[in-house]
């Protein structure tokens, strides 16, 4: 295939074995969301993304279908499409069928596997395309590969799913100055972000009745015990999702179900009765915080879509 081609920044992956052990070593146990996605992690999120209470997916789907042609309208002819994360083949498709000759597409992904592979079949699909595929961690600094074949007109980072929810405000202002930084003036982000809403429905939404986001939490101590020679007993432990009103955020914890040891590479951890490891946050903004946070990493906001619901919105930036 001609129009692909692939650059390796060999972004650091940190070993799972350091950092596990150090999370649980702190007073405060708390993993980071990252580890969720081993092979049986990222297809048990494919499944939450089907579920009924999980609204986010749908209705960022149906936001970036209805406003598409306006999307389109904004970019203009000859852009270059860069995407945080590769895994949703099915939204930048619905970007790309709406885009005026898009020149190309970058998708920044830190799994080179999957990303590869979901770039080859774009590649095939859109044989106009130049399709440029970056391991890289799009959380840490880096530049982009240089891109010279064809005249971009602009330049759209595509970041959607809300996976900004799952940084903290200052490291997700971070995110926004490095993207930023990434683009020129006019240059834009078009970026999904759940909103605060009844803390019913977000209740709802990380403790679904099928049990899948439980299952989502708990294979994160099965894939410790399989990859780190651990004896964490599930049974043990149970899943527990709340909307922290305070930090605007759900929090996901594994609870301890007793006083228990659990030993990790042979190497003993100690938990109470009722002790959690916090292992995600996931933070809600008002569209006017989330503007507000654009703006200080300097961009401009010009459009946001809602659904008739405001359960979710997809704002379009501008680097000024
Ligand atoms: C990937 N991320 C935006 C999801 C979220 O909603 O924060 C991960 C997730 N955790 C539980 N359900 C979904």
């Amino acid at each position: 295939m001609n129009n692909l081609e692939c650059y390796d920044f060999q972004p650091e992956l940190g070993s799972f074995h350091d950092e596990i052990l150090q999370s649980l070593a702190q007073s405060k146990k708390a993993i980071a969301p990252k580890f969720f996605y081993d092979k049986r992690g990222s297809e048990l999120f494919e499944r939450i993304c089907e579920l009924e209470e999980y609204y986010p997916t749908r209705t960022e789907i149906a936001l970036l279908k209805t406003h598409s042609q306006e999307i389109a309208q904004l970019i203009g002819k000859g852009s270059l499409l860069i995407e945080y994360g590769s895994g949703s083949s099915t939204k930048v498709r619905i970007l790309l069928e709406a885009l005026q000759e898009p020149v190309g597409y970058m998708p920044i992904d830190i799994s080179q596997e999957h990303m590869v592979q979901a770039s080859a079949e774009l590649a095939q699909s859109y044989s106009e395309l130049d399709v440029i595929a970056v391991c890289a961690d799009y959380t840490q600094d880096f530049q982009l590969p240089p891109y010279s074949k064809k005249p971009v007109n602009k330049k759209l980072i595509f970041f959607p799913g809300s996976t900004i929810g799952n940084l903290d405000p200052t490291q997700a202002l971070h995110l926004l100055k490095q993207s930023a930084s990434l683009l020129d003036t006019g240059d834009g982000m078009l970026i999904g972000v759940d909103l605060k809403k009844d803390p019913a429905i977000l209740n709802a939404a990380y403790n679904d009745a099928l049990g899948v986001t439980a299952e989502f939490n708990l294979n994160l101590l099965e894939r410790i015990n399989k990859e780190l020679n651990a004896n964490f007993d599930l049974a043990n432990f149970r899943h527990w999702a709340f909307y922290n009103e305070e930090y605007s955020r759900i929090e996901m914890h594994l609870i301890s179900l007793k006083e228990q040891t659990v030993a990790i590479a042979q190497i003993p951890f100690h938990f109470h009765e009722g002790e959690t490891i916090h292992t995600e946050s996931s933070y809600k903004y008002s569209i006017e915080e989330f503007q507000e946070l654009a703006d200080r990493a300097g961009f401009d906001a010009p459009q946001v879509w809602t659904d008739a619901n405001h359960l979710f919105s997809l704002h379009y930036l501008m680097v000024r």
